[in-house]
């Protein structure tokens, strides 16, 4: 028999001080993002810990290192999240490129005049080059769903290449400069690591054309903020659009908030029913297999 302590709201995180008494003694631990599981949780939780399953693709809120230390089993939830990031990260980049938001509130608030020949204009995907950093399964998706849009050409680029993604969509391996100076699009699609942190900064953005739109749907900490307010702020590229931040939420006074070429989301790329119905499923299912002793149906390598 299987007994639950469940933190039951979705509007708060379970505080950090119920949490650490709360795991006291536990067998299995479900977790969402919004959770460090550190050192101190773990030590909090005790021996009989030896199971967690975060309702999410990312991991940069696990301490790899000292769960693999203590024996623990990670399961996670990648590939239900890919269409939804997917369609998502489309969303957000057309909306960013073709000036949605700025559009709506000028057609709301009085600002429509007459037909303007240049008004509102942005940049469109036919005949563009689109660049992915980090090419995985979520890269791939939004790519598939790109090229009808007539985009010319694919470039990506990662730690090494990883050709037999690549050949899906027929994408080209570049180094990091020259992502940045040939992309319309920048994409990026990597996990947050102890590399990748702040990877997209004033050098990155320094190189990138002044036409170039940038897309962020992985973990904000890839992202240096200040650099990218000032490439925004200054011109050096025309737009951006996030759906993560750092922190998040980002407080409204934050000064990216401030620019009309910045549209930002509160983290919402795998928030469809279909798929967070499946996130959860599946985070149940990896909990459940690994306190049985099973392989999980998705685990993580540690
Ligand atoms: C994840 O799963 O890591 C996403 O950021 C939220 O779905």
């Amino acid at each position: 028999r299987v007994q639950f302590d469940l933190w039951d709201s979705d509007d708060v995180p379970v505080p950090r001080k119920e949490l650490l008494q709360k795991v006291k003694g536990v067998d299995a631990l479900v977790c969402v993002l919004t959770e460090k599981i550190d050192a101190e949780l773990l030590d909090a939780a005790g021996p009989n810990l030896k199971v967690l399953s975060t309702m999410s693709v990312g991991f940069d809120h696990l301490s790899l290192e000292e769960l693999k230390k203590r024996g623990i089993r990670v399961g996670y939830t990648p590939d239900v999240l890919t269409d939804s990031v997917a369609e998502l990260t489309v969303a957000l980049l057309l909306t960013t490129s073709r000036r949605l938001i700025e559009a709506t509130h000028e057609a709301k608030s009085g600002g429509w005049g007459t037909w303007r020949t240049l008004w509102l204009c942005g940049y469109e995907l036919a005949n563009s080059t689109v660049g992915i950093l980090g090419l995985g399964r979520i890269g791939v998706a939004i790519a598939e769903r790109l090229k009808p849009f007539k985009v010319k050409k694919f470039i990506y680029t990662d730690v090494a290449p990883r050709p037999e993604l690549a050949s899906l969509i027929d994408a080209e391996y570049v180094s990091m400069d020259e992502l940045a100076s040939q992309s319309d699009f920048l994409t990026v699609c990597c996990a947050l690591t102890p590399e990748t942190k702040d990877i997209c900064n004033k050098d990155l953005f320094s190189k990138m054309k002044n036409t170039s739109i940038f897309i962020n749907t992985s973990r904000g900490g890839v992202v240096d903020q200040e650099d990218l307010y000032e490439a925004l702020s200054s011109g050096q590229i025309a737009g951006a659009g996030l759906d993560v931040t750092v922190p998040e939420p980002l407080p409204t006074s934050h000064p990216l908030f401030t620019l009309n070429n910045c549209v930002i989301l509160p983290h919402i790329a795998s928030a469809s029913y279909s798929t967070r119905n499946a996130m959860s499923a599946l985070a149940a299912n990896n909990l459940l297999l690994g306190l049985k002793g099973q392989p999980m149906i998705k685990e993580l390598k540690l």
